[in-house]
């Protein structure tokens, strides 16, 4: 996918009404740190349009990025961040299951996990939900290049396994750093989006 215009366009808070936007939305989701914003940038070819950190918790609002004035790319806030109280948390798990509830335009998840661990059961239960919101979710393994690549085939599999993936359900492992795996990606977006 060639580029040509990226615009962060919306940001919702928690109590934010979220937009009703008129092109294709791809959402991203998963545990906190576990590099959404990054793979948004990879996608979008900028180093640091999204925001990023080590810290845990950096993405705190639902930022949507228009691209190309073509499509969406929908930035979520990562569950399981355990320094957020309890009460924040439930207003945060309320906000996104509304927004993928809601969302006319929502096209396909992408459920992010890292490539180096079992799922946990925040990604399951996010998995299942996903699932039972009529979406078949795209996996994608992140931090690719933190393993060997004799690892990798193992570490899908345990993941596979451990969201109870049916054989078609597809998995792209992915790093931010080589930015393996996001021609795949891009493919995957331009074909929903055309539909
Ligand atoms: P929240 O906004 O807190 O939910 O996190 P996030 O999922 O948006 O994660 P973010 O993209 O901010 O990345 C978290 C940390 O992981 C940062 O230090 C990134 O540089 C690092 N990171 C993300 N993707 C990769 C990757 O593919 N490889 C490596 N080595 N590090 C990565
Ligand atoms: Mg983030």
């Amino acid at each position: 996918m060639i580029i040509k215009t990226v615009d962060l366009e919306t940001v919702c808070g928690v109590t934010s009404r979220l937009p009703e936007n008129t092109l294709p939305e791809f959402a991203f989701a998963g545990k906190s740190n576990v590099g959404k914003s990054s793979l948004i940038n990879a996608l979008m070819n900028r180093k640091a349009y999204a925001r990023t950190s080590s810290q845990p918790g950096k993405t705190q609002t639902i930022n949507f990025y228009n691209i190309n004035k073509a499509l969406y790319y929908v930035d979520l806030p990562g569950y399981g961040y355990a320094k957020v109280s309890l009460e924040a948390k439930a207003k945060w798990g309320k906000m996104i299951e509304r927004y993928l509830q809601k969302s006319a335009m929502l096209k396909m998840v992408f459920l992010l996990v890292d490539i180096r661990h079992e799922p946990s059961a925040n990604d399951k239960m996010m998995y299942d939900w996903v699932v039972s919101n009529g979406y078949h979710p795209v996996i994608i393994a992140t931090k690719l290049d933190k393993l060997k690549r004799s690892q990798v085939p193992k570490a899908v599999k345990v993941i596979r396994m451990g969201l109870g993936m049916e054989k078609e359900d597809i998995l792209i492992p992915f790093s931010a750093e080589t930015k393996q795996g996001r021609e795949e990606i891009w493919e995957l977006i331009e074909q929903a989006a055309q539909e």
